[in-house]
């Protein structure tokens, strides 16, 4: 594998959109091949997977269906978007991967161990270079957020749950240093992006770009 593969983590109000823009930006300039994907998605299987994962009529929908569907897609996407890219060279940015599985399916839905075995058959066993996970406690994130439509079916959960989402993403940081940054993201755009770029100037050094 010769190309870089970055994800991006958080919920509902974080920023996530606009750091992803930023850190396209911070490679373009490098003069790097970026791929701008995201998770469910990045495919047309994905897509229509990603459509029946976030319809909000599927109020039916069992939690190891869900789990399984986001494998799905997620193994779809790998074999299909992700490491062509990285085999031609280019740096990948993700907006979600693997960690959303673990923090929504495993800690949110309380699925346990069986998401991450599962998930090790999606992704081939293919982990990111640095996930980055942006960090904004649930209540604030929601107040936030700016939407043209309604939540989605994820996001119209309780509080409790996204609160066991974000102990997930906690419990992943601490047990992944090296791999998984925490961002604040309660502060500002430019702070947010100042500490992104800080993360990458680190592992552009390492991986000698
Ligand atoms: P999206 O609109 O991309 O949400 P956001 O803007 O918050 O990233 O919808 C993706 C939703 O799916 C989001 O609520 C998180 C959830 N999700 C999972 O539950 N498991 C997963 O594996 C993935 C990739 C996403």
């Amino acid at each position: 594998m010769r190309g870089l593969f970055i994800t991006l983590e958080g919920g509902d109000g974080a920023g996530k959109s606009t750091q992803i823009r930023n850190i396209e930006k911070f490679f373009e300039e490098k003069g790097m091949t970026v791929t701008h994907t995201r998770e469910p998605g990045g495919t047309p299987i994905g897509e229509k997977l990603r459509s029946i994962l976030l319809d909000p009529a599927n109020t039916e929908m069992e939690a190891v269906t869900e789990m399984l569907i986001y494998a799905a897609a997620r193994s779809q996407h790998v074999r299909e978007t992700v490491l062509p890219a990285l085999e031609r060279g280019e740096v990948v940015i993700c907006d979600r991967f693997v960690d959303s599985s673990i923090a929504y399916q495993a800690y949110g839905r309380n699925l346990g161990s069986m998401v991450a075995e599962v998930n090790g058959h999606a992704t081939g066993g293919l982990r990111p270079d640095i996930t980055i996970w942006l960090d904004i406690d649930p209540e604030t994130g929601r107040a936030r957020a700016t939407r043209d439509s309604g939540p989605d079916r994820l996001e119209s959960e309780s509080t409790a749950f996204h609160t066991r989402v974000r102990e997930g993403y906690a419990s992943m940081a601490e047990a992944e240093p090296d791999r998984f940054k925490r961002v604040d993201a309660s502060g500002s755009v430019e702070e947010i992006k100042d500490e992104i770029y800080k993360l990458l100037e680190d592992l552009c050094l390492v991986r000698g770009l």
